[in-house]
């Protein structure tokens, strides 16, 4: 027998009902707030995502689906969703255009993780991405509307943020950060004694006590971000509170890809297991330009799909719909051709071989339908069908021509 690769999923039964469910009711939301859908290939070239997510990145140095293609490209599935917008962005000379451009999407994405519950090796990401908008009132835009599309799934999460700086406060704060971690060296993990090297605030995100103990006199960002960085970080904070919506400052969050800079968040839930990140994101003010395109900032969130299909309750559906049923072999045809007329019009379920009355009636009743339509040799005889309303539990006959 052959299976699912491992961490791969098959989305069956609600599960799907539930994935459809979410993406059309988020996607509704992303729609009032004016972003507009698009869709980027899964296959992107793997410079895109070594650009952008970064070489220090867990994704790109431990879980990158990549593989030489039959031209010889070096090509990858993709990890993320922000990277492939910004491509198109960019290739779509959108950076040329004055004025502010927003997506939405959703879709498969890859990574080569270490399977558990709540991390699949392929999951589906809701995501937006914002261009060409440096107010920090986008900053809030972007959170309310994750935060818009999590209330409508009545989901609970406590939303985390911080503040990443920029290229002014950024690189003089990880040089002080470096000469700090370069003192602990010897009592920190491998990973984080790697990091010091790569991405050394990467190091905030160890999972590792012993690190984490030893991280708790480290610098923060904080404390050093310049003066741009921290009133558009007080800006959020400030407007956060007066909404009265909750949030953490959480020094820790420093997220797991490389393009970001100042406002970061993250929308975790108690109710999901350890993996608890809902969405994720912020902003990238930075990558447009890193991808060789103009100067552009950039802002977005994706939510793992997955993570909240389980905290998601499907709306009751009403029944409804015809079933056609034969109780005749000589009733399948004509039964046959009313129920291909009648799924012009609405959901239909055709049974090909005779069976009794009350197995057909059970069947519909399985099956969600309104109607159960059947024909047996009475039936036949008068040119009629026989119909039981399974809401209001009547029955009546009606004349095949009527039909
Ligand atoms: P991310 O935090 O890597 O951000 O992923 C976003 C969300 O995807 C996570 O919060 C989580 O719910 C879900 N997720 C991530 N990895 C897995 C996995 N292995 N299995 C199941 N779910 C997972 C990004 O991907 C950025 N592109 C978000 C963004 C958009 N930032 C700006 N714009």
């Amino acid at each position: 027998m052959i299976n699912a690769l491992r961490g791969m999923k098959d989305l069956l039964s609600t599960q799907i009902e539930k994935y459809d469910y979410f993406v059309k009711n988020a996607s509704k939301i992303a729609l009032n707030f004016g972003f507009e859908h698009i869709e980027t290939p899964i296959l992107e070239e793997t410079a895109l995502f070594r650009r952008s997510v970064g070489e220090s990145s867990d994704i790109v140095g431990k879980e990158m689906y990549e593989f030489v293609d039959k031209g010889n490209n070096n090509i990858c599935l993709r990890p993320e969703g922000t990277a492939g917008v910004v491509r198109s962005f960019i290739q779509n000379k959108y950076d040329r255009i004055a004025g502010v451009k927003r997506f939405f999407y959703h879709g498969a994405m890859f990574r080569y993780e270490r399977p558990q519950k709540g991390r699949l090796r392929e999951f589906h990401q809701f995501g937006v991405e914002c261009f060409g908008e440096s107010n920090p009132y986008e900053d809030i835009n972007i959170i309310l509307l994750l935060k818009e599309i999590l209330d409508f799934f009545k989901i609970e999460y406590t939303l985390k943020i911080n503040s990443l700086g920029c290229e002014k406060c950024l690189p003089p704060f990880k040089e002080n950060l470096v000469k700090f971690l370069s003192d602990i060296e010897d009592g920190l993990c491998d990973d984080c004694k790697r990091r010091i090297r790569t991405n050394p605030i990467r190091v905030f995100d160890c999972k590792n006590k012993s690190c984490q103990e030893l991280l708790l006199d480290a610098p923060r960002l904080g404390v050093s971000l310049c003066d741009e960085c921290s009133k558009s970080f007080n800006f959020v904070k400030n407007f956060l509170l007066e909404a009265n919506i909750k949030y953490e400052v959480d020094s820790n969050l420093v997220r797991g890809l490389d393009y970001y800079t100042k406002t970061a968040f993250e929308f975790v839930s108690t109710e999901i297991g350890a993996q608890n990140a809902v969405a994720g994101g912020g902003r990238y003010d930075k990558l447009v330009k890193f991808l060789d395109g103009r100067d552009t900032p950039g802002i977005g969130f994706a939510i793992g799909i997955e993570r909240i299909l389980n905290l998601i309750d499907l709306p009751k559906t009403e029944k409804s719909g015809y079933y056609f049923g034969a109780m005749d072999e000589n009733a399948i045809s004509l039964v046959y051709k009313l129920g291909v007329k009648k799924r012009k019009q609405e959901r239909v379920e055709i049974a090909y071989n005779p069976k009794s009355l009350k197995a057909h009636l059970k069947t519909a009743d399985k099956k969600g339908m309104r109607y159960c339509a059947v024909i047996g040799e009475n039936e036949l005889k008068n040119h009629q069908v026989w119909i039981k309303d399974l809401v209001k539990k009547e029955e009546f006959l009606k004349n095949i021509e009527e039909f």
